[in-house]
């Protein structure tokens, strides 16, 4: 098999066979096809697309380009979830704790913060104590015996995915949706997962920009899913701004224990049961979905979830009083108010831009090797359909460095006030099945 024959018959618009999807991937992983012909390859794909079978077959050869996480040795169904990612998206650190006070094991690999959008390892990391790096076997051990661990992503899991990711990065070809599927997929199924809750997030702070984009990314996911024999199922979730009032990652913590107390922003608590509800249903602790969105909310309004959050933060070696005493928290040393520059209702707030300005004060990273302060972060005080008097504090940032200048300039430009009062986002667009 040649690869120009293979480049030659996308570039036309035909269907790739399963030998030649694996000839490509295997042959780039061994580092045999050089990046200008698997460039050209990715750029007809971004062209002509992917029929369902040539997406499950290259997600498929993109797990088998290394290893499987075998979580046999766990009891029940395993439910993974995957984010496509947001801002102030705390939902893994509140789901967590309350589908394992169900009964459903939470055996998750995390990853770390890039650009706008933080990482669930980040945000734990800010727990003094908290290891995001354990054996396998203690891994296993932690979650047979309270239901939850989180760790890191590690060892070898689809370095297909890792080498042509950085290539698509620099060809113009990350937004193709049949690249983007199968690569999330083939990392959710090289780490070990029976079924699959996915949280596709459109809006201001997510990668897709709308909601129609972000049906056809969940549609072509979850059918991949299903061809692989995993049971998956996808929420279409609104991030046209900032999820909770939180962004950061000590703050992050504060609010996920304030939700697991049953208090906290409704649009937060909400897609948190949503996904929760459809982890549990999947997990088969509920008869169906009402069901399991009963025992979810049971679970935090009995204190169980918030029960099973500190034995997780304490299991992982973290401070569990945290959860009593979030002042034990890294903290800032500076607060600074951003005022509103006008009266009127909050009509939008540009959530990618609050997540730079978070950025731009240390809680997230530029580059993949930049160091994060964990005390600094954004308190949204208003929020999309708020009233608010011109020179009101919109929102305040905590800061451990005198020059908040530019962070101070993109949340007051990423907020919107008009005067008429908007009409209320909705939370949850569709779920996919
Ligand atoms: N996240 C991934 O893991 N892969 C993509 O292609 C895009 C987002």
């Amino acid at each position: 098999m040649r690869m120009v024959d293979v480049i030659h018959r996308k570039r036309s618009g035909e269907a790739l066979t399963a030998e030649e999807i694996r000839f490509v991937i295997a042959g780039y992983t061994a580092g045999d096809i050089p990046d200008y012909q698997m460039s050209a390859l990715l750029m007809a794909i971004y062209f002509n697309g992917m029929t369902a079978e040539e997406i499950s077959e290259l997600t498929l050869a993109m797990v088998d380009s290394g290893d499987r996480i075998d979580l046999s040795e766990i009891v029940g169904v395993k439910v993974d979830k995957h984010s496509t990612g947001g801002v102030g998206d705390k939902i893994s650190l509140i789901v967590g704790p309350i589908v394992a006070a169900l009964g459903v094991p939470v055996a998750k690999m995390s990853g770390r913060g890039l650009g706008h959008t933080g990482g669930t390892v980040d945000k734990l990391e800010a727990i003094p104590g908290f290891k995001i790096e354990l054996s396998k076997d203690a891994f296993v051990a932690a979650v047979n015996s309270h239901q939850i661990a989180i760790v890191g992503q590690s060892g070898n899991l689809a370095p297909a995915d890792k080498k042509i990711y950085a290539l698509r990065d620099v060809t113009a070809t990350v937004e193709s949706i049949p690249l983007i599927a199968s690569s999330i997929m083939s990392k959710k199924i090289a780490s070990g997962a029976d079924a699959i809750v996915l949280d596709v997030k459109f809006g201001s702070g997510a990668f897709m920009k709308t909601a129609d984009d972000a049906r056809e990314l969940a549609r072509t996911m979850v059918r991949i899913g299903q061809n692989l024999g995993r049971r998956t199922i996808a929420l279409i979730t609104d991030m046209e701004q900032p999820l909770g009032r939180e962004i950061g990652n000590a703050n992050e913590i504060r609010e996920s224990i304030e939700v697991l107390r049953g208090q906290g922003e409704r649009d937060l608590s909400e897609v948190a049961v949503a996904v929760a509800a459809h982890m549990a249903d999947l997990g088969g602790v509920a008869a169906d979905y009402a069901a399991a969105e009963a025992a979810v909310r049971g679970v935090i309004a009995g204190g169980q979830a918030l029960e099973t959050f500190r034995r997780f933060v304490a299991g992982q070696g973290g401070n569990p009083a945290i959860v009593d005493e979030p002042e034990l928290l890294p903290q800032a040393a500076l607060h600074i108010d951003v005022p509103a520059a006008a009266s009127g209702y909050v009509s939008a707030i540009d959530a990618e831009q609050v997540g730079v300005a978070a950025m731009l004060l240390g809680a997230g990273r530029a580059r993949k090797e930049d160091a994060i302060d964990y005390a600094v972060g954004i308190t949204l005080h208003k929020k999309i359909g708020d009233p608010v008097a011109a020179g009101e504090a919109i929102c305040t940032l905590h800061a451990n460095r005198e020059d908040v200048r530019e962070a101070v300039e993109r949340v007051t430009a990423a907020y919107r006030i008009a005067a008429e009062p908007p009409a209320a986002p909705q939370l949850i667009y569709d779920v996919i099945e």
